[in-house]
């Protein structure tokens, strides 16, 4: 479905800017170092992280996606170590000092402990987890993401999910977001970071 949504539509699906929370919380990428974005789409987030000055890998399973990503970055003068590959067989053993999980909303219930387990996984010891996406409400609004409520996240839901994990911030709000097609309108937002343990 997702590289059928890409192949059709004749230009970024998701636009060419970062997620607006990236822009707004700087501090989050200030220290520098690695940095993994997981289902990064077409590159927007990856790319704005790597003219940061981050060392940036970055994969999604939809190949059109992948090669967009790629030219955005070559476009705008920056290294991304970009691949086309599925959540299952990325190589979840590689560590980074930060993960980035930007709008990945494709796994319920079942699915979701597996995807943050991976995701801490692929951060060593005092690394940063940066998730941002929608709350359950986000499904009346319909402004994007999947329609199913399950997929959403909340405050308490996330909290349990990384216990122990220092955070740094977590916050549920309403805004308007344009991040090109895919995203557009009024949307309920949640942006999580936090430090993994040890
Ligand atoms: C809503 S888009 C967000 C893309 C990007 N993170 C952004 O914010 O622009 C969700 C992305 O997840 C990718 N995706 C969905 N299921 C996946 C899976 N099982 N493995 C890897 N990527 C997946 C899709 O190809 C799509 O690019």
């Amino acid at each position: 479905m997702w590289e059928e949504r890409y192949k059709t539509s004749d230009s970024y699906l998701f636009g060419l800017e970062p997620a607006k929370f990236l822009t707004e919380n700087p501090w989050i990428h200030q220290s520098g170092g690695t940095a993994l974005c997981v289902a990064d789409g077409e590159g927007r987030n990856s790319t704005h992280l790597a003219r940061a000055g981050l060392s940036v890998t970055a994969f999604d399973m939809a190949p059109t996606a992948v090669a967009r990503a790629q030219e955005l970055a070559k476009r705008a003068g920056v290294a991304l170590d970009s691949h086309q590959s599925d959540w299952q067989s990325w190589d979840w053993s590689r560590q980074f000092d930060m993960v980035f999980g930007i709008f990945i909303q494709f796994m319920g219930p079942e699915g979701r402990p597996g995807q943050f387990a991976d995701m801490a996984r692929a951060l060593r010891p005092g690394g940063r987890l940066v998730l941002h996406g929608y709350t359950p409400e986000q499904v009346d609004l319909g402004t994007g993401g999947p329609p199913s409520r399950d997929n959403m996240y909340t405050e308490d839901l996330l909290r349990t999910g990384f216990d122990g994990w220092r955070i740094e911030r977590l916050a549920a709000y309403e805004r308007d977001v344009q991040e090109g097609r895919g995203h557009s309108g009024r949307s309920a937002l949640i942006d999580f970071v936090a430090v993994k343990p040890g």
